[in-house]
């Protein structure tokens, strides 16, 4: 069951006008929510990150709180799987004619369930491989925008050379993944880009961080820079649909002679608590 313009349907049976402004112009803004064991891992924070996004573009929110959790628990109910990722997502609505400029318009929301497939931590420890590219994105990646162009050809480049993620820079600073935030660690200290226009200011980066200080790893959200990232002791990846993901090589070179660097391990398992306090 999906979740589309206020009611539960079957999702071969959800259908949206090809006026709608997410479908002509990527005019919409969206969230993925991780549920483990049926429980919404973090949903306030990315209710918050929505309206943030949603105040951006100005498009209204058409629910509140309550409403919203309400619908994705619904979803999350409806849902055979007990590992899952919600996506939502609000356009600015359907119009009559495709116009660049809009006038009020009542948002369109979808909401679906996918299953989440957890990787185990000894997959994990094998290591993955990243390709770095261009940051060639708009000045508002802190918006959670559906207009992905640049992010579906970075994930496709790196899936055609089999690798994990596309790293991006933006005048020799490392900003974040196609898909995910990036965390460099060097000599002990873990950098990561502050938040800001460049990047999406992820939940689980948030984790990330307040796991790695429970750790006692020193937190710098400074720039590091492109050059440097082939001396990194450890490379790190994360977001809500792959959790942290230990990267050892990055355009074919390795990274701590190819093994996962023995910070990632720390934060992973304080990360995994978090976790597993919604599996009991
Ligand atoms: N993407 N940066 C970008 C560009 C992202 O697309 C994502 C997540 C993140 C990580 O954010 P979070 O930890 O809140 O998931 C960072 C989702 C999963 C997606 O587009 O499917």
């Amino acid at each position: 069951m999906v979740f589309l313009k206020g009611n539960f349907i079957k999702k071969d049976k959800a259908f949206i006008s090809v006026m709608d402004r997410g479908f002509l112009f990527g005019d919409g803004v969206y969230e993925v929510v991780p549920v483990y064991n049926r429980k919404l891992f973090k949903p306030i924070e990315h209710l918050d990150r929505l309206q943030q996004s949603l105040n951006v573009v100005s498009i209204n929110n058409p629910y509140n709180e309550k409403e919203w959790l309400d619908i994705m628990n619904k979803v999350v109910y409806y849902s055979d799987n007990d590992d899952q990722s919600i996506y939502l997502q609000v356009t600015r609505g359907s119009d009559t004619k495709r116009v660049h400029t809009y006038e009020n318009l009542e948002p369109n929301v979808y909401v679906e369930s996918n299953e989440l497939k957890t990787r185990s931590q000894k997959e994990l420890s094998k290591g993955y491989s990243a390709i770095t590219m261009k940051d060639i994105r708009w000045d508002l990646c802190n918006v959670k925008s559906t207009s992905l162009l640049a992010n579906v050809i970075y994930s496709q480049e790196a899936k055609k050379v089999n690798a994990e993620e596309a790293i991006l820079h933006k005048d020799n600073v490392i900003t974040e993944g196609s898909t995910s935030n990036v965390f460099l660690i060097k000599n002990g200290v873990l950098f990561t880009h502050p938040t800001g226009s460049k990047i999406l200011p992820g939940i689980t980066r948030e984790v990330v961080l307040e796991s790695a200080k429970s750790v006692n790893i020193i937190v710098k959200e400074e720039a590091y820079m492109l050059d440097d990232i082939y001396d990194c002791d450890e490379v790190w990846i994360s977001s809500s649909t792959r959790g942290i993901i230990p990267i050892t090589k990055i355009d074919d070179k390795s990274l701590n002679n190819g093994l996962v660097g023995e910070l990632w391990e720390g934060v992973y398992e304080n990360y995994l608590e978090n976790i597993k306090l919604l599996k009991s």
